[in-house]
């Protein structure tokens, strides 16, 4: 399989969804429609000039499974991001360069099971193509949403949401828990954190222990919080499944490159096979990964989040060795068996072969 590739596509429509969020539609051409197949909980990363620097951003899939030939994303405003408040702006019409669909916070879809989703603020696009999909495609299967908000008008897709309430009825069913707004039940008020899921769980409102499979999806310490009272409640942490996705980052600048290597690696030398091409670059583990070295030397290798988490980056040691920063998504059996992530990996001798195209 190949490393993927941007594709432009042309915005078939434009929603808002709140007063900071939009929901953005991108047609699918008949030509490209295997290639952006998905599964439900996968993102897209969409990439633009903006303001002379070349940035990318990813964000979840919304639409169910059954949405043929268009593909929607939900794009909430991070103060001061600049990729956010660029989306802000699209209109249909518009043509974005968009990859086709990654991640690993996937539902396939098929038999009968008990899902538990657990999101805050824009977590709710994966969920929501997740509950839709299931809902649609497992006549069996029932799905418990939870959705964190600051409060009523920070609720994206209430429309689609209340549409799941009325169409699968005793299949569906939805809690909002709202932080800075008063709701008439206490125990939805508050952070949807281990406190709250362990509250909500005594009253009857979830049942963790007995869900196939608990999606979480939200800021970094919600995740955290909310996995380890999913852990303390019974689940077993193979059917607990989360996504971290960065918002913060859209606002904040790179972190810089840290000298991490085990020896002197001053200008290692890095061949890169991309697309059946091979090129060669140097590499100054001191102060560059493989992936600011490649931009350095005008390399268009595949990334999204820069930060180790979506593996978009993934590549295959063939030749040498090289030490990663940090990764939040590689699984120990990728690393044994050679991959690692661009964005992140550093070489620790003279001599690195990386393969973008052994996927
Ligand atoms: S670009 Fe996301 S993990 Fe490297």
């Amino acid at each position: 399989m190949a490393a993927p590739r941007f594709h432009e596509l042309e915005i078939a429509a434009v929603r808002n969804e709140t007063p900071d969020a939009v929901a953005i539609t991108f047609a699918i051409p008949d030509d490209l429609g295997d290639t952006f197949a998905f599964v439900p909980g996968q993102y897209l990363t969409l990439r633009a000039d903006i303001g002379g620097q070349d940035m990318r951003r990813s964000y979840s899939i919304c639409s169910p499974l059954s949405e043929a030939g268009q593909r929607t994303v939900g794009v909430k405003h991070i103060e001061n991001g600049r990729f956010s408040g660029f989306a802000q702006t699209l209109k249909k019409g518009d043509r974005v360069q968009v990859m086709p669909p990654q991640g690993r916070f996937t539902a396939q879809i098929g038999g009968a099971h008990d899902y538990l989703l657990l999101a805050a603020g824009s977590g709710i696009t994966p969920c929501l193509s997740i509950a839709k999909s299931v809902l649609a495609g497992e006549p069996q299967s029932t799905v418990t949403l939870l959705y964190a908000n600051r409060n009523s008008s920070s609720v994206m897709f209430l429309d689609d949401l209340n549409d799941l309430k009325d169409r699968y009825t005793g299949r569906f069913t939805l809690t909002h828990v709202l932080d800075e707004e008063i709701q008439e039940i206490e125990v939805m008020n508050g952070r949807l954190d281990a406190p709250k899921l362990e509250t909500l769980a005594e009253h009857g409102l979830i049942d963790p222990k007995s869900a196939d499979a608990v999606y979480i999806c939200g800021p970094e310490p919600m995740i955290r919080s909310a996995s380890a009272a999913m852990a303390a409640l019974g689940v077993d942490e193979d059917r607990i499944k989360f996504e971290l996705f960065t918002p913060a980052a859209d606002a904040a600048p790179a972190p810089a490159p840290k000298p991490k290597t085990n020896g002197a690696t001053h200008g290692a030398k890095v061949d890169i096979v991309l697309d059946g091409a091979r090129r060669s670059i140097e590499v100054d583990a001191a102060t560059d990964t493989i992936l600011t070295a490649a931009e350095k030397s005008g390399l268009d290798i595949p990334y999204s989040c820069a930060g180790g988490m979506c593996c978009t980056c993934r590549c295959r040691i063939v030749e040498g060795e090289a030490t990663m920063d940090q990764n939040f998504s590689l699984e120990p059996w990728e690393i044994e068996a050679g991959f690692t992530l661009a964005c992140q990996s550093r070489p620790t001798g003279d001599r690195l072969v990386l393969d973008f195209d052994d996927q």
